[in-house]
């Protein structure tokens, strides 16, 4: 975004290039995501490859509904793995002759409070660099530098939850369509997929969760009885070729800027996986920084550089009520006898009430950005 304005800009990534590329994160994108994509020409790979999604699936009392946003909105969600986007994004900046800067060690920032920041960072080759800046852009996630660099001067809302998802990636030939969260008085599962033969799946499990006392079979008998309905065929298994263990956090700091520290996506911020809003408010977080810096530079004004972290904060808010309402529905919280019925009574609201069901979708699919927003 930043180049495209004329504006010099370089990544520093500490890790290096293979392991960025095979890293596996969610991948489901907002409509939104994919516009700000193919604004910058970059959605072309996007357009051929991924699947595009009407809206999702909702199982309970082994019934299956469909929740078809598309017919409410003309948007769709877009299943396309972050890596892929992430992949389509170093490939851009290394044919711009700015190719990100891999197993960048010991990176520091300093400077920011007197409006000349550094960055410096030790290169592959073990030379000491620095790079003098207008602006850092923080966007290296919750335990990244740069969050660390301003925790005293940030302030942190947080909310823990007493469970986790427990994912796996499986050749197996997905059952439905589109993705499909199944809630089950025992728990969440979760059926998505990242091709015609490629499952990604989550199961709700406790927060001290051992991946190890999960074989492969225990995995599928569960996402199969929590799954169970009446009206659709089982699960097919497969070969499980990746499983992960994630824990569930809900998290907002403010400001999301000290000085000339911009702080962008997971180092400011992080949702619960439930909605699959993290990667699409981190590109929403990068809209409003450019747009800002854009303004800087273009006619020396400053106030969209002050209003970044407001103006940020804004849509982060949105999208953590999102996902706290989808959250709550559809994991188990409590022993009691209140939390299933309670949820139950959410859900069929969700499938009887077609205001209910676009209030959701009209957030699911990406909340579009005012024009001023836009990056350009
Ligand atoms: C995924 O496909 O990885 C996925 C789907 C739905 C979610 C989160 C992740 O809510």
């Amino acid at each position: 975004m930043l180049l495209r304005q004329g504006i010099d800009a370089i990544v520093l990534e500490q890790r290096d290039e293979a392991y960025v590329r095979a890293r596996v994160r969610a991948g489901v994108l907002e409509q939104t995501t994919v516009d700000v994509l193919d604004q910058l020409g970059l959605a072309d790979r996007l357009y051929a490859e991924a699947l595009r999604h009407d809206g999702f699936y909702l199982r309970f009392d082994r019934s299956t509904h469909k929740l078809d946003f598309h017919a409410d909105t003309g948007r769709n969600a877009w299943v396309y793995g972050q890596a892929e986007v992430v992949a389509d994004l170093i490939d851009d900046l290394k044919k711009r002759d700015r190719p990100v800067v891999f197993e960048a060690a010991d990176v520091s920032v300093d400077g920011y409070l007197t409006g000349r920041p550094e960055v410096a960072y030790t290169d592959g080759e073990g030379r000491r660099r620095v790079i003098e800046a207008d602006f850092v852009a923080g966007c290296d996630g919750f335990h990244g530098v740069c969050r660390a660099t301003v925790a005293d001067r940030i302030a942190t809302a947080e909310r823990s939850y007493p469970f986790a998802w427990l994912g796996i990636l499986a050749h197996s030939t997905p059952v439905t369509a589109e993705g499909m969260y199944t809630a089950h008085p025992d728990g969440l599962a979760v059926h998505s997929m990242r091709g015609p033969h490629i499952t990604r799946q989550y199961l709700q499990v406790p927060a001290d969760t051992d991946l190890d006392a999960w074989s492969d079979e225990r995995i599928w008998a569960e996402l199969r009885r929590r799954s169970a309905a009446d009206d659709w065929p089982e699960l097919e298994t497969g070969e499980v070729f990746e499983k992960s263990l994630a824990p569930l956090r809900s998290l907002v700091s403010e400001p999301m800027r000290v000085g000339s520290l911009f702080l962008l996506g997971d180092a400011a911020h992080i949702v619960p996986p439930t909605g699959a809003k993290g990667l699409n408010l981190a590109v929403s977080d990068a809209c409003v920084f450019s747009h800002a810096v854009g303004g800087f530079y273009a006619t020396g004004r400053k106030d969209l550089l002050d209003a970044y972290s407001d103006t940020a904060l804004d849509r982060v808010w949105q999208a953590q009520a999102f996902s706290w309402n989808l959250t709550s529905m559809l994991h188990r919280f409590d022993d009691d006898g209140f939390d299933w019925p309670l949820r139950r009574a959410r859900l069929q609201r969700l499938v009887d009430c077609d205001d209910d069901r676009r209030a959701i979708g009209h957030v699911y699919l990406g909340l579009p950005f005012p024009t001023a927003w836009r990056y350009e």
